[in-house]
């Protein structure tokens, strides 16, 4: 592992003990523990019939995305993600639920090597793809996890999104659309994103803007057909400060603001 992405873990363990023990309501950690979903409505419409599926759930976090798809009926579920604290808590929540369910801890680029299984469903979700720096060793990863026919759900902020900063009530150009795999964007949040008040001890992290054409180019070459590719004007967190709230955890631009892609999903299928 390089330096970015050891940083980056150490970052992720912090937020994770903060997430764990989320009292902002983000994580909708009692409706997961009662054996409900944490999806938002976005996703929970789009990924199609998972009931029997066998699904792994890459950067999957504290695991409550995770539980919640053996909750809406999937057959199996797997999440693997690279912080220990993260998988700690992942499984400390399928205990408390009383849900099946595996957790691993890997980097995402030695998934297949940790896993050693394939599935019929991949799910990445909302924050995961901005902290890897190659997105088309993440294909690779993606199309040797799923079998034939296999489908990959993946829903994330847009890259345009991703590429502004709010500045005094408007919206700058401030970051490249292609970010360099040797020279990432390096932030330092002295807080996690849920508004929770509590410091992080380990601020400094890396990230990466990927291009919508090379994410799906990544996948087509990678052995994966498309299946849909949708924008969207909503984002489930507050992504500037003057988004409106306009469902749960939904935000978009203001009225009157002229309206950009907030986030993006696509559905892809390994070809036979
Ligand atoms: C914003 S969270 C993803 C949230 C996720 N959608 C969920 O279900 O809560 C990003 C996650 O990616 C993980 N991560 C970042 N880089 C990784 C890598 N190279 N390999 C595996 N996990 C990684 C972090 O540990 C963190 O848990």
């Amino acid at each position: 592992m390089d330096d970015f992405l050891r940083a980056n873990r150490l970052n992720w363990d912090n937020r994770a003990e903060l997430h764990a023990t989320d009292t902002t309501g983000s994580y909708r950690i009692a409706a997961v523990l009662g054996g409900g979903s944490s999806l938002h409505a976005l996703e929970a419409g789009e990924i199609g019939d998972i009931a029997g599926k066998d699904i792994v759930h890459l950067q999957c976090h504290i695991g409550l995305d995770t539980l919640s798809l053996r909750h809406l009926g999937a057959a199996s579920v797997t999440g693997l993600d690279f912080s220990p604290a993260a998988i700690a808590a992942a499984r400390g929540f399928a205990a408390k639920a009383g849900t099946e369910a595996r957790f691993v801890e890997a980097s995402v680029y030695d998934a297949a090597e940790a896993l050693g299984q394939t599935y019929d469903m991949v799910f990445v979700t909302w924050g995961a793809i901005n902290w890897l720096p190659d997105i088309f060793r993440w294909a690779k990863v993606v199309a040797s996890l799923l079998r034939p026919g296999g489908r990959l759900y993946l829903l994330e902020g847009h890259p345009m999104m991703n590429q502004l900063e709010a500045r005094d009530g408007h919206l700058d150009i401030e970051f490249g659309w292609r970010t360099p795999l040797a020279d990432p964007l390096a932030f330092d949040d002295v807080q996690t994103y849920t508004g929770d008040e509590r410091a992080l001890s380990h601020t400094r992290c890396y990230e990466w803007i990927h291009p919508l054409s090379d994410i799906v180019n990544a996948l087509l070459q990678a052995g994966l057909s498309l299946d849909f590719l949708n924008e969207h004007e909503v984002v489930v967190w507050k992504a500037f400060p003057f988004v409106v709230e306009t469902g749960e955890d939904q935000f978009e631009l203001p009225a009157g603001m002229p309206r950009i892609p907030m986030s993006f999903s696509l559905g892809a299928t390994k070809r036979a």
